[in-house]
């Protein structure tokens, strides 16, 4: 409600919606959308290992924006991110893919582009797992626009890779590409919070990171 011209798409993995949370949005005055999109039955039955949660939801959403949007950025939000307003002005004027850190109740703290004199230089994360786009779901934002020149473009359901499939399938697309945002990547504007104990946040390999935004990240991190 504190962002200016904004289209809020709600997306429940329901076969149904809920009039309850539909009587919270119109009670926004928010410019909103309220949708299902049920997890594909052949994943919601699995037994073993994790599912592809959220996946669904968010190809949905893509394919609300491509029918009915021109202009404009997306944000996957999710309900465990915490928002500073900041983040909103910041992401409004990507023009391909925006990156910025992510606060996370992990080790590391922070899952984060590495920057370098502003220019990328991988990524930092608690688990890199082999991602050519090593982030959270919290810490990007894409073009309307750019999206819409990929038609292709989709997230797969393959738990752990849903945001490096995404980005991957944005190609052609590399991640120095990418506009670097809250400051060269020094601030923290968004965090995936959880309601727990954490440990302190790892020290920081000062000969691996000399010279990167992670010096100022880590000073914020407890
Ligand atoms: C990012 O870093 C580069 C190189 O130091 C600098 O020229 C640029 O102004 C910085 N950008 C911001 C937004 O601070």
């Amino acid at each position: 409600m504190l962002v200016p011209n904004l289209t809020w798409l709600v997306i429940e993995d329901a076969y149904k919606t809920n009039d309850l949370v539909e009587d919270v949005l119109k009670k926004s005055g928010l410019k909103y959308e309220y949708m299902i999109a049920p997890m594909p039955a052949q994943y919601k039955n699995k037994t073993k290992g994790p599912k592809p949660r959220g996946v669904s939801n968010r190809n949905k959403g893509l394919s609300w924006i491509r029918e009915n949007a021109k202009t404009g950025v997306f944000y996957f939000a999710d309900d465990d991110n915490t928002y500073d307003l900041e983040l909103f002005n910041e992401i409004r004027y990507t023009k391909k893919v925006s990156l910025f850190p992510v606060g996370l109740i992990t080790k590391a703290g922070v899952s984060s582009p590495i920057v370098k004199n502003g220019v990328f230089s991988g990524f930092y994360d608690g688990w890199i797992g082999g991602r050519k786009f090593a982030v959270d779901m919290a810490g990007f934002a894409v073009s309307v626009e750019f999206l819409k020149r990929r038609p292709k473009a989709t997230m797969p359901f393959k738990p752990g890779f849903e945001e490096d499939g995404f980005l991957k399938s944005l190609a052609p697309f590399e991640p120095k590409e990418a506009e670097l945002l809250a400051t060269n990547c020094t601030k923290i504007l968004v965090w995936h919070t959880q309601t727990k104990k954490n440990e302190p946040s790892l020290p920081l390999d000062l000969t691996k990171y000399n010279n990167s935004n992670l010096l100022m990240l880590k000073k914020i991190l407890v």
